[in-house]
């Protein structure tokens, strides 16, 4: 049994905290909140786990092998340094921590200690985007050309973070994986703060990878719909991810074919006038069995403690996503 404590039970966190207790794998001892209606929230469900708002005292307990941490990001950095140095390992959600250099300083202290340091990039766990990835990686689509996603809503408006650090680790977590995690060649934000000043509830996002790949990220907590949908636009083929959806993925065998030329060489060197065909075959819609992510994810930190699986959504994947959620280069408001 792998002894768990978890910091934080807000909106969130009771997600995580079910999951938990659910795992056979795992017995939760303790929950940390500084919030009174929080704690007496988790009592009244789970009164074996004991309840507190000291977490030092969670952090120096020899008993606890493992913390979740589920509190505003602003606290991820010093939360996740203080379990790592008291020997625990972490699952921290999502974003790991504010800055590239907080998550090379998690990861870095991991990896002296050889502990895991997870972040909980919940889309990863998805059997929808897994099986999106393996679409990718089996060369169906081909080449990938570019990559498209919204995730829009009138939302729950944060105050602690904007929107893209709120909605955009998600897409940007399931971007980088559908591409190996590969580094970007340039990024570009442009957002705007209409509803508190300062802080941007609309965000489009604009990332270049090698390759010409390029990818596009809108979050919004100003929008008439719920929307949470990828596109996914390949060589051969085209995918639409819609998490709303019942069917989730819809392959689509299209795509614009350039029509040989008599007499012309392979890599179409002749000046004629070039003609296309545009290619309209099958629309496939597979079925994806439903697992809840979170379940998948607190199972797969437990096997990743074991030693019996690599991290999928360890320091350096998230070091990827705040890397791109970091970028300073904003397009120029001309609005004061
Ligand atoms: N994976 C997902 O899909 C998903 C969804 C929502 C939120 N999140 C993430 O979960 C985290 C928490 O978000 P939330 O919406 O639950 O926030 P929240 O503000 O609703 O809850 C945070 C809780 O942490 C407690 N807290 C704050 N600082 C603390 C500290 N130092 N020690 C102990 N308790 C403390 C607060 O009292 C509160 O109960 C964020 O990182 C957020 O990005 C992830």
């Amino acid at each position: 049994m792998i002894c768990v404590a978890q910091i934080g039970c807000g909106y969130w966190g009771p997600n995580l905290l079910r999951n938990l207790v659910a795992n056979s794998q795992c017995r939760v001892k303790s929950l940390c909140d500084l919030a009174a209606e929080r704690r007496k929230y988790v009592s009244g469900l789970y009164p074996a786990i004991d309840v507190t708002d000291d977490c030092q005292s969670v952090l120096a307990d020899p008993e606890i092998d493992a913390v979740v941490i589920a509190t505003p990001v602003f606290t991820h950095y010093d939360l996740a340094m203080r379990a790592l140095g008291q020997g625990k390992h972490i699952l921290v959600e999502k974003p790991m921590a504010g800055t590239v250099e907080e998550v090379e300083h998690i990861r870095d202290l991991a990896r002296e200690k050889g502990l895991i340091a997870m972040v909980g990039h919940t889309f990863l766990y998805n059997p929808a985007v897994r099986f999106l990835k393996k679409l990718v990686s089996s060369g169906q689509l081909g080449n990938i050309r570019y990559i498209y996603s919204q995730r829009l809503n009138l939302g729950r408006i944060r105050s602690d973070v904007d929107v893209l650090w709120n909605l955009g680790p998600h897409d940007i977590s399931i971007i980088q994986y559908l591409l190996d995690d590969v580094s970007p060649l340039a990024v570009q934000r442009q957002g705007m703060d209409y509803i508190q000043k300062g802080i941007e509830d609309t965000v489009f996002l604009n990332i270049l990878y090698p390759g010409k790949v390029m990818a596009h990220v809108h979050v919004s907590w100003l929008d008439p719909q719920k929307v949470r949908r990828m596109t996914v636009v390949g060589e051969k083929k085209m995918v639409v991810y819609d998490d709303m959806a019942e069917n989730k993925i819809a392959i689509f065998d299209k795509g614009i074919d350039r029509m040989a030329v008599l007499g012309e060489n392979m890599d179409y060197d002749t000046h004629a006038f070039p003609t296309f065909t545009h290619r309209s075959g099958d629309l496939i819609m597979p079925r994806v069995n439903f697992q809840e992510p979170l379940k998948v994810e607190i199972q797969h930190f437990m096997d990743c403690i074991r030693g019996d699986a690599a991290c999928l959504t360890d320091a350096n994947h998230a070091l990827g996503v705040v890397n791109i959620l970091n970028t300073n280069t904003h397009i120029r408001k001309m609005i004061p």
